[in-house]
């Protein structure tokens, strides 16, 4: 007898910093990649709670062991905690979107998962493994792919995106993407936080700055390029609130990772076959909170002149376009292209 019950279709893209889910009910939502168990007896009895996922987890990371599960885009391995903390999160994202984790079975659950290009042999596993009881069919997909399929640039195209912890390319030739087709680098957002955290150190000793100063800075004053207006940002010297003009380090750390993108770009292009390579370049999309770095479009337009001139096209609002992306996917796939995870 067939399974009467409603099918609820979801994309997920599994971000090292953020992840998002959009389902088939109409609901989308983003969570930051935090996830933390209170430390000890006092954490427990003032936060009331077994588990704080997302902003509530890195608010409140004095009192947790706190875990960013996916290190540049792979679930850590060996780290029984880890993993316990992306089953968390895919849980947490699933109950977003009304799938109960009490009624196990209630909802047919098919997902499909973004994850880095070139995590896709190695994770799959940890994937399935986490959603294991949680879906009924699943479909893990390179999040380029994805991305890909939520802007329809499928054909003669080029994605690249730059999230916290890896840009992943892809060019897209109207058919599913082969391994030939996609790259992943580790230098992304995560990769820029870390530098200029050392710039800054560096330039300014007697300050006390933390990463995720550092980030919110980034997010704030990023750039490549000239800029007009200086970036000034407030951290303690000696205990006291003091102006930093940090305009250079961030300069100097944003485009650090112009080199490698630009390398991978344009050797990804060199492999299209000739007839195509103009129509790629005139194709190129960057999605990804890094891609939102201030100049960072034109300065790849201006690289490919080199090799005859493209358009970079950059997606202002990025947050969902990889679970839109999964979503779409989801409706569209064949029975035939579905795993079925036992429950
Ligand atoms: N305006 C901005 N300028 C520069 N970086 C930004 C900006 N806004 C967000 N970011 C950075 O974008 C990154 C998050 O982007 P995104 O959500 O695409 O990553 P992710 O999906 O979590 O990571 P990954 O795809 O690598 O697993 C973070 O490093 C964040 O600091
Ligand atoms: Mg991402």
């Amino acid at each position: 007898m067939s399974d009467k019950r409603e099918v609820l279709h979801v994309g997920i893209d599994l971000g090292t910093s953020r992840s998002s889910i959009s389902a088939s009910n109409g609901q989308r939502h983003v969570i930051e990649s935090y996830v933390g168990w209170p430390l000890d007896m006092v954490a427990r009895k003032v936060l009331k709670k077994p588990v704080l996922i997302g902003r509530d987890a890195l608010e409140n990371r004095t009192m947790l062991d706190l875990h960013r599960p996916l290190e540049q885009g792979l679930i850590k391995e060996g780290s029984e905690k880890d993993e316990a903390a992306v089953r968390e999160l895919l849980w947490h994202l699933l109950s977003l979107v009304g799938v109960k984790r009490e009624e196990r079975g209630g909802t047919r659950v098919h997902a499909v998962v973004g994850v880095p290009a070139e995590a896709l042999r190695v994770n799959k596993q940890h994937v399935r493994k986490a959603l294991s009881g949680a879906v009924e069919s699943l479909m893990i997909v390179s999040e380029p792919f994805a991305v890909a399929y939520g802007m329809e640039a499928l054909v003669h195209s080029m994605i690249i995106d730059l999230g916290a912890g890896t840009t992943d390319f892809c060019v897209m030739n109207g058919r599913l993407p082969t391994e030939e087709d996609q790259r992943t680098l580790p230098q992304a957002g995560d990769w820029i936080d870390d530098q200029l955290l050392r710039h800054v150190n560096t330039r300014h000793p007697q300050a006390s700055v933390s990463i995720h100063m550092v980030r919110a800075w980034k997010e704030e004053g990023s750039f490549v390029g000239q800029t007009k207006t200086p970036v000034l940002v407030t951290a303690p010297v000696n205990g006291k609130p003091t102006e930093l003009d940090i305009t250079n380090e961030m300069r100097q750390a944003c485009e650090g990772i112009l080199p490698p993108i630009v390398e991978s770009m344009l050797d990804l292009l060199s492999k299209v076959q000739p007839d195509y390579q103009e129509r790629v370049r005139n194709n190129v999309v960057v999605s990804g909170g890094t891609g939102l770095i201030r100049g960072l479009g034109p300065r790849l337009e201006q690289e490919l002149q080199a090799v005859g001139g493209g358009k970079v096209r950059v997606v202002k609002d990025p947050v969902f376009v990889g679970s839109d992306g999964g979503l779409a996917i989801a409706l569209d796939a064949p029975e035939d292209d579905w795993e079925r995870l036992s429950s």
